[in-house]
């Protein structure tokens, strides 16, 4: 039993990612976030399209809500994201010179971040920075960012951060940081040289996020996955699995072969991250197969129910969910 009924600091906690649309319509959905989380997430609600459908006015509504949801009910809220290619909304996109870009860039994290000083505790200061292939890609992800500020929106989005709330962890969160294969490789060892760069440049970053958008036929490679703890342990940097879910959508068969290829991934994905260390926190996208964006994305190829998060539909716990609460 994770949330309510765990001490504080008892081992590494657990969280997942809530969604403000489903809070009233389904008392059932926000029970199992206090049944089982420590760490409350709000999956798109802190995303700047969420909070700046203009330049000039901020809407905290609805993340305001799950903050007061972690809070009243003394949970931690984790922040996701600062700087992300992804729901930007147009008005941004619009500004092409680079110092505007940067203004708004560090007003939106000061003014995001004093808002919730004290209440968010942790932050995805950049999301998805890591260039995709970066065999054919370069380093760094085509973004609007990066055209209009390059590379160095990176630095400039951990100083502000690090500015506007000295007392918040600041973390960059990446996809495809635990497979097995030369892209994957590449793409750890840009995020320790990110690391390494932001340090010599005397800019503080605190944690590495591993989404962990596993693929329930996908190895992990676990030693690899080890020594990229120990690297980044070794800069002092930490470590949290922050969007954890499986995709199954090339997996045959019903729920046992869904749950079971599940459990093989998970169980390698804790494997490799805890032969460096305990995580900073396992965070899954979601809580129930109810809600979530993997069928939307990558559905079944045969049609049938996805299958990615710790609870099913009905809210029953996976294997894979037992393994976690008995690892953490
Ligand atoms: C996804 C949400 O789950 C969806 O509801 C939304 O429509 C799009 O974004 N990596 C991330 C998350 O960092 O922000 C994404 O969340 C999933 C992939």
């Amino acid at each position: 039993p994770f949330g309510s009924a765990r001490a504080a600091g008892s081992a590494v906690p657990f969280g997942a990612a809530i969604q403000i649309e489903y809070l009233d319509s389904d008392p059932a959905y926000t029970q199992a976030f206090l049944d089982h989380c420590d760490i409350i997430v709000p999956m798109n609600e802190l995303k700047w399209e969420a909070l700046r459908p203009t330049r000039d006015a901020f809407d905290f509504a609805s993340a305001d809500r799950l903050v007061d949801l972690a809070q009243k009910n003394g949970r931690r809220s984790h922040g996701h994201t600062h700087v992300w290619w992804n729901a930007l909304p147009g008005w941004v996109e619009r500004i092409s010179a680079a110092d505007e870009a940067e203004r708004v860039l560090t007003e939106h994290i000061e003014a995001v971040m004093d808002r919730y000083r004290g209440r968010v505790e942790t932050w995805d200061v950049v999301n998805e920075v890591i260039a995709h292939d970066p065999a054919n890609e370069g380093v760094l992800r085509d973004s609007y960012w990066m055209r209009v500020l390059g590379a160095r929106h990176v630095p400039i989005a951990f100083a502000a951060a690090a500015r506007a709330d000295p007392s918040a962890r600041l973390i960059l969160n990446d996809y495809d940081l635990e497979f097995a294969g030369d892209r994957y490789d590449r793409r750890r060892a840009i995020v320790l040289d990110i690391v390494r760069q932001l340090q010599d440049a005397g800019i503080r970053i605190d944690g590495i996020g591993i989404q962990g958008h596993l693929y329930a036929d996908q190895a992990i490679d676990i030693p690899a996955l080890a020594r990229f703890g120990r690297e980044l342990k070794s800069l002092g940097v930490f470590l949290q699995i922050s969007e954890l879910d499986v995709i199954d959508w090339n997996i045959d068969g019903g729920p046992e072969e869904q749950d079971a290829a599940a459990l093989v991934v998970v169980g390698d994905l804790l494997e490799g991250v805890f032969a460096a260390g305990r995580p900073d926190a396992v965070i899954t996208w979601g809580m129930t197969d109810r809600y979530s964006w993997i069928p939307d994305v990558m559905p079944r190829r045969d049609g049938k129910p996805s299958r990615p998060l710790p609870l099913d539909a009905d809210y029953r716990p996976k294997p894979w969910f037992d393994l976690i609460r008995r690892r953490l």
